[in-house]
């Protein structure tokens, strides 16, 4: 495995990141940290009562970066905290608009560490990510 002590160090902020969900309505705490060339951001779950408007752990870690301004985007952890005992693989995975948001800012290579599941390639994650064609705007 490449980097596996930096890449438990970003588990670990992921990790640290969950215990500030806020997430009153699944009491589902996700963290997530990702790596930036102007250092690592890291996001929790925020819910809201009109259940649609909350925003998964990953995609706060990744808009905080972009906000502050980063645009390399090497790696990035997950933990779904409350999945790591005997549950489903795929309580533990990032959902498809995460993944989307991902392929928009990450390389098809870079690597996602999933707390309890490993690591993964982002282009394995989601294979046809969506692109606007630019070439045809007016
Ligand atoms: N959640 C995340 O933060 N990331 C994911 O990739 C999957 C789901 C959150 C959204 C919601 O607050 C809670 O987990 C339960 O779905």
């Amino acid at each position: 495995m490449e980097n596996a002590e930096e890449d438990l160090q970003l588990l670990e902020m992921a990790r640290l990141a969950a215990e500030k969900a806020y997430c009153a309505y699944s009491n589902f705490h996700v963290g997530a940290a990702v790596e930036t060339e102007i250092g690592i951001f890291s996001g929790c779950n925020v819910e809201n009562a009109s259940y649609g408007l909350s925003m998964c752990a990953e995609r706060v870690a990744l808009f905080s970066a972009a906000a502050a301004g980063a645009r390399n985007f090497e790696r990035l952890a997950v933990s779904c905290v409350d999945a790591l005992d005997g549950s489903l693989l795929n309580a533990k995975m990032p959902c498809g608009a995460c993944r989307q948001v991902m392929s928009e800012l990450m390389q098809p290579g870079s690597r996602i560490i999933i707390d309890g599941a490993g690591q993964f390639l982002l282009a394995d994650l989601l294979p046809q990510p969506f692109r606007l064609d630019m070439d045809k705007q007016s």
